[in-house]
């Protein structure tokens, strides 16, 4: 098993066969920065400093041969050729408290949400815990590279459940879309750190945005079911572009109460629509107005989504440490 010396915090930890130097970072407990976990985002970034890697993703749209020249390369795509001493600086907010797994699990079942999003359930009995507004690497058979999903339930007797949004000629998902019930599928999880704060007192504001509907109704329920909506308020807002995207309260995480209100806004709508029109980031801006600075914010959703939220959330003056996102791509 190939050893991996880390500078400049010191760590020294070692990699399965095949494995990732962020992977075996995070199961040693070591914070490596990442978000995606598939080449995107460049947060994995680090320096090579002695040994070779191997990356999986040729493709990865964070690497470049700039980066290549530089030494530089990503830690959820280089999986090492032997020994090797690696830079980058750990930080304490990525180090997980559920160590990821690799678990070869069974699809139950698939119900239709909208009209291109459906709920896919695998089991597992050694499917492990996760926080809600995790993910999790699906590895499709014949498919290369596993595919982040998030999961949309709360963890209970190794079920977890994806919110899955299907691609026009998709791999990953025109695979999934096809699988029968008995399929077996390889799950490696769970990661991200965009997940429910269950000690933060205030206001939980959610934004779901087409397939980030998925980690913001296993958030949804995690909060009532930590009993959070007895002295909290939940906003959920969801949106998406036609009357087909919709779904209802109930599968975002509850009925409407005085604790917890759905708003749906649609940026395309039909003549009959009488709800909120437009992006989602305008909606929430405006039903929320000054409150939102005193909220926690957690969204999921395209990448021109998570721009516009961020920028929003700004100008609104929520401090950066009450917004909570993995980059979707
Ligand atoms: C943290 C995170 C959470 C996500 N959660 C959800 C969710 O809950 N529901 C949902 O519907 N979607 C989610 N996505 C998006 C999802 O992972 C896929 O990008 C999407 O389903 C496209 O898959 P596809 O293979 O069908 O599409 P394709 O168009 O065939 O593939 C394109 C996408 O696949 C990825 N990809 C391509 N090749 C590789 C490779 N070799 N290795 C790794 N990745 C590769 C790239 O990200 C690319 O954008 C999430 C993404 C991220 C990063
Ligand atoms: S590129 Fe590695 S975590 Fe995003």
């Amino acid at each position: 098993m190939p050893k991996i010396t880390q500078s400049p915090d010191g760590h020294v930890f070692e990699c399965d066969a095949g494995e990732t130097i962020l992977r075996a970072a995070l199961r040693a407990g070591i914070g490596m920065p990442y978000s995606c976990n598939t080449g995107s985002c460049g947060n994995c970034r680090f320096q090579l400093l002695d040994g070779t890697v191997t990356h999986l993703r040729e493709d990865a749209p964070a690497w470049s041969e700039r980066e290549l020249k530089r030494g530089r390369w990503l830690g959820c795509q280089a999986v090492p050729d032997g020994a090797c001493s690696v830079k980058f600086r750990s930080m304490d907010q990525y180090i997980p408290d559920i160590s990821p797994v690799s678990v070869t699990a069974t699809l139950v079942e698939v119900k239709q949400i909208t009209r291109d999003i459906s709920e896919f359930t695998f089991h597992a009995d050694d499917l492990p815990a996760f926080h809600p507004g995790q993910y999790a690497l699906l590895h499709v058979s014949g498919v290369t590279g596993g595919r982040a999903y998030s999961m949309s339930n709360l963890c209970d007797d190794g079920t977890w459940r994806f919110m899955i949004k299907q691609m026009p000629n998709g791999e990953a998902t025109g695979a999934l879309f096809a699988a029968e019930p008995g399929a077996t599928i390889t799950i490696d999880g769970p990661y991200g750190t965009a997940f429910l704060r269950k000690d933060s007192p205030r206001d939980i504001v959610l934004l779901a945005g087409g397939s980030g509907l998925s980690p913001m109704v296993s958030i949804a329920k995690g909060a009532a079911a930590a009993g959070m909506l007895d002295t909290r308020t939940l906003h959920v807002f969801y949106g998406a572009r036609e009357t087909g995207d919709l779904c209802n309260a109930v599968v975002l995480g509850g009925q409407a109460s005085e604790k917890a209100r759905f708003i749906a806004a649609l940026s395309d709508p039909d003549a009959t629509w009488t709800g909120p029109k437009g992006f989602l980031h305008d909606v929430v801006a405006e039903h929320m107005a000054a409150q939102l600075k005193d909220c926690e914010i957690y969204f999921a959703g395209p990448a021109v989504m998570s721009a516009a939220v961020q920028e929003m959330a700004h100008e609104a003056g929520v401090p950066p440490d009450q917004l909570h996102f993995d980059e979707f791509y």
